[in-house]
């Protein structure tokens, strides 16, 4: 066993054992695709190994760092983005309104909460799904499931269908675009940023809150204009902001082929993302993603269901982050507003007593999804608002603290979910229904929800 300090202060911690990046492939494997060619699958991950990563090392170490001071309650992580996205969704528009609803609602848990904010995006990679059934069966046609576009494409035809290892390589290319251009949008400064007046809030109105609300917008102004003006100057430290991303690093070949060794560093990095988790259908102990994860060195996270027993969740820390190193696990429970009560405390008191320090996040939407009469996958804004407001609740009565929370989001103006100050119905879902997997929260909701949140947690509302 080799033993390393990362830095004065953080816990020693050591390279996995008996690990390597392809050690997964002897272990079970969920969720993988099938590809036709082996040959062609081999020559495209020869060339994605050759490729320039998307992240560095330091940055990805940086991050590990701030989840460590989320852990201790001096941060909160804002994770969000897609449930997925998509080759076509590459554009200007999309990237850019996402990337702005993020940074405004982390103003106003800034400013409310009076924490800083690490922001995260499930983006730049949040290419592969995981699904429920292998095959697809409509009428007398059987096909390979749509997996995301890093493995096929969604038309129902054997050739869109057919796992096509090209796409590896694009997905590289599209993650690479992506960053590229929010690296460029974040050095820039979003001017729009600094003026609330300019947000785009006519939903206020609709909410039963919206004194509070205004109030709310009108102290983030003037919190910055005073600021502004003590400097003499527009700050840079509010136009350069952090940013982040991470994805569900499902497709286990491509998080190989990125998975590298750098420079004066020990150990192995995933270059493909700062923050990779693995999703609830893949988390099982002694299969391939926990074998996988257990060796690299960036924080990681993992997606914790209403089934999974305090047994079953100690033994994931033990092999995840069997130093107990800060900054290194997230765990993201996603139980559901009915089930959260019932499942959330046996886990957290199995946590504590075993003196164990991750950082909690809650994602109040995978737990939330139903499917309605007319067929649309929705979720209420209720539940989603229930289940988040609870989980703030059940950590202070377990001596725990929720340190962030994962949406699923979109700066577009969609009607996916339900509810919210609009009060989106089941009718209004027909009208701008976009996603092809989980309904996100519109930017007005994502909005109203940072707000919530700020409210919950008694932050300061009044203008200053
Ligand atoms: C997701 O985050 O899109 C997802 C599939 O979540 P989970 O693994 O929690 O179901
Ligand atoms: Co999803």
């Amino acid at each position: 066993m080799v033993t390393r300090k990362t830095r004065p202060g953080i816990s020693p911690v050591r390279e996995a054992e008996n690990w390597s990046p392809s050690s997964w492939q002897a272990r079970p494997h969920e969720q993988q695709p099938v590809y036709p060619d082996a040959a062609e699958l081999d020559r495209a991950l020869a060339q994605l190994h050759e490729l320039p990563p998307l992240v560095t090392s330091w940055e990805i170490l940086s991050l590990k760092n701030l989840l460590a001071e989320a852990a201790e309650g001096r941060r909160f992580l804002l994770q969000g983005g897609d449930c997925a996205e998509s080759f076509d969704d590459c554009t200007s528009p999309l990237i850019s309104n996402r990337l702005k609803v993020m940074l405004q609602m982390s103003l106003v848990l800034v400013h409310g909460l009076k924490l800083p904010i690490v922001r995260v995006g499930r983006f730049a990679g949040q290419y592969a799904k995981p699904r429920s059934a292998d095959i697809e069966t409509r009428g007398d046609i059987s096909l390979p499931s749509y997996r995301g576009d890093l493995v096929n494409a969604p038309a129902f035809t054997a050739d869109a269908r057919r796992a096509d290892p090209q796409r590896l390589i694009k997905g590289h290319a599209h993650s690479a675009m992506t960053m590229n251009f929010i690296r460029a949008l974040i050095d820039g400064g979003f001017a729009d940023l600094h003026h609330p007046e300019y947000w785009d809030l006519a939903w206020v109105e609709h909410s039963p809150l919206q004194d509070e609300y205004r109030q709310m917008v009108e102290g983030i102004g003037n919190s910055l204009r005073f600021m502004e003006t003590l400097a003499g100057q527009p700050i840079d430290s509010f136009q350069r902001v952090d940013f982040y991303t991470s994805h569900e690093a499902l497709l286990l070949h491509y998080e190989q082929a990125l998975t590298r060794q750098v420079p004066r560093q020990w150990g192995w990095f995933n270059l493909s993302t700062h923050f990779p988790w693995i999703g609830m259908r893949t988390a099982a102990q002694g299969g391939a993603h926990v074998e996988y994860f257990r060796g690299i060195r960036n924080p990681i996270a993992v997606k914790v269901g209403p089934t999974v027993t305090p047994d079953q969740l100690m033994r994931l820390v033990d092999v995840l982050d069997p130093d107990n190193e800060p900054g290194r696990l997230t765990l993201i429970h996603r139980m559901g507003a009915a089930k959260i009560e019932s499942t959330l405390p046996p886990l957290l008191a199995a946590i504590k007593s075993a003196g164990r320090k991750p950082l909690f996040c809650c994602d109040p939407m995978h737990g939330n999804t139903e499917t309605l009469g007319n067929g649309f996958k929705t979720r209420r804004f209720q539940n989603i608002r229930d289940e988040l407001d609870r989980a703030f609740d059940i950590h202070a009565a377990a001596g725990t603290r929720l340190g962030g929370v994962h949406l699923e989001l979109t700066g577009e103006n969609v009607t996916e979910c339900m509810g919210g100050a609009r009060d989106l119905t089941e009718t209004d879902l027909t009208r701008a229904y976009k996603s092809t997997v989980d309904p996100r929260l519109n930017y007005e909701q994502s909005l109203e929800l940072a707000m919530l949140i700020v409210r919950k947690r008694g932050g300061v509302v009044a203008s200053t």
